[in-house]
């Protein structure tokens, strides 16, 4: 099923293509909140920067075979979704957001919550 798309006017920008090199994290923040940015597989990612396990900043971690893995304690997210994909059993996700390129700027935007 397709994630909930927010709408036009949510998109601010918040980095340049040229800020992240393939395969780096960048910490950003959307209107005060800390996004964790992601550039992997030629497409941009943003996830809340805030691990839902103990609150560690996801941008300081790194990816794992498509996913971001926290520097905490390992817990691993899938970067679409925000959902916890290890350990195993764990239902937790955290908050994630659309992102569009437009010329050279990363725009991103909340996604609603899925129902
Ligand atoms: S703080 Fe992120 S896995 Fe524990």
């Amino acid at each position: 099923m397709p994630l909930p798309e927010p709408p036009d006017d949510a998109f601010e920008p918040v980095a340049s293509t040229s800020d992240l090199a393939p395969n780096q994290l960048k910490r950003v923040d959307y209107r005060g909140q800390p996004v964790c940015l992601i550039h992997t597989n030629g497409r941009y990612y943003a996830l809340s920067n805030v691990c839902a396990h103990q609150n560690i900043a996801l941008s300081m971690g790194r990816l794992f075979r498509g996913q971001l893995v926290c520097p905490g304690h390992a817990w691993m997210y899938d970067l679409e979704s925000g959902r916890v994909t290890f350990p195993k059993g764990v239902d937790a996700r955290v908050p994630c957001y659309a992102v569009r390129v437009v010329g050279e700027q990363i725009l991103i935007a909340p996604r609603p919550e899925p129902a």
